[in-house]
């Protein structure tokens, strides 16, 4: 069986998405941030093909999808009113909730956890999906387990290929976040942020008034560590290559990595940086003058460096809040957390 290629400005689109998904099928989603491989989530043996196809463990739970704010209380009870106020802040959007889960979503879609993440994402062909579906779309990132994250229809093809191994894919061109959502946790005592996206912690912050951030968000988790977000433990968004994130000013990074760089290295940089690094294969993920399109460009170009060559990256990381401060949590995990600071090592 082929995979179907659906455009996402194709009217019937949804219609026949929709009847993949309440058949039991995998159909992968754009959304704003990344895309998703999506299933019914309310069907068991359908969330299970997610797992296996994605060869993702079966301890990390999966986010639910929703097309509006008010299907909450449908999957979540004692939803308070801080729920309420991010959803009408920032949904459709780039941001997850953690809830107390209703007993209709089954055991596969949480792993086993007393709550569940949902999303109300923005793409319309998606909502519009979940609407004629008529039921939430459990869906984790499209990439296969370990891999980059997907921004394109053309990375889920390359994961997954065109012979069925997924029932459709529907193209919705690049994501215009380009990193997975904020993932905020209600169900404790203050708001905790479990993984920095689009939605920034300033903004979280303004509109709660207080937000803790999980030790996950902030260093390397051990396999064995028990923590609030499951897939937070796993080394994520890692291409082949051992990752270093070189600090410092431009010129003093530059002249770092040139000292070091050697055959099967290479360099992913700030587009005002290329000219710094003539023959050291570098590739320019974004402008450091706009933090949103380093966004949005990372993951194709870790995609594009993940080739078995290339043993070495070099890697340039913005600092800070805002947006920064989740393309720092991804190029961190991708590179285990080796940080040097090319100032002081001069
Ligand atoms: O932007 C996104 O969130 C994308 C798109 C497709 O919506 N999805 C995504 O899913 O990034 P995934 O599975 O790659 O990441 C979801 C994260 C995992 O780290 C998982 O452990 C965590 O959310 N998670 C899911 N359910 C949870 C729960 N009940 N409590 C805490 N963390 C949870
Ligand atoms: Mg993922």
């Amino acid at each position: 069986m082929k995979t179907l290629i659906l455009s996402a400005a194709d009217r019937n689109t949804p219609v026949t998405a929709a009847k993949i998904i309440q058949a039991g099928g995998l159909v992968a989603i754009p959304t704003e941030t990344v895309y998703g491989l999506g299933a019914n989530a309310m069907d068991a043996e359908a969330v299970s093909k997610i797992f296996l196809a994605k060869g993702r463990p079966q301890d990390n739970p999966l986010i639910i999808h929703i097309s509006c704010a008010e299907e909450l209380n449908l999957y979540c009870h004692d939803i308070p009113e801080a729920a309420w106020l991010l959803a009408s802040h920032f949904w459709p959007g780039p941001l997850t909730m953690v809830l107390p889960v209703r007993d209709c979503i089954p055991k596969q879609t949480t792993a086993g956890l007393n709550t569940v993440a949902v999303r109300c994402p923005k793409s319309e062909v998606t909502r519009a999906l979940i609407r004629e579906a008529g039921v939430p779309i459990a869906a984790p990132s499209a990439n296969l387990s370990g891999k980059p994250s997907t921004t394109t229809a053309e990375h889920v093809l390359n994961d997954y290929g065109t012979d069925g191994k997924i029932d459709a894919i529907i193209d919705g061109g690049p994501c215009e976040v380009g990193v997975e959502s904020t993932i905020v946790d209600l169900t404790g005592k203050k708001p905790r942020l479990l993984r920095p996206g689009g939605v920034t912690p300033e903004e979280l912050t303004a509109l709660l008034g207080e937000l803790e951030v999980d030790r996950a968000v902030l260093g390397q988790i051990s396999n064995d560590a028990v923590v609030r977000a499951p897939g937070m433990k796993y080394k994520h968004y890692a291409p082949s290559a051992e990752v270093y994130i070189i600090s410092g000013s431009s010129e003093a990074a530059a002249a770092y990595i040139r000292r070091r760089f050697t055959d099967g290295d290479a360099v992913l940089c700030y587009k005002e940086e290329l000219p710094l690094y003539e023959g050291c294969n570098p590739t320019a993920y974004g402008s450091i003058q706009d933090i949103r399109t380093l966004s949005s460009g990372l993951f194709a170009a870790l995609r594009t460096l993940d080739r078995p060559e290339i043993k070495t990256i070099y890697a340039r990381c913005p600092e800070g809040g805002g947006v920064a401060y989740a393309v720092g949590n991804r190029l961190k995990k991708a590179a285990a957390f080796r940080i040097v600071n090319a100032e002081a090592e001069e």
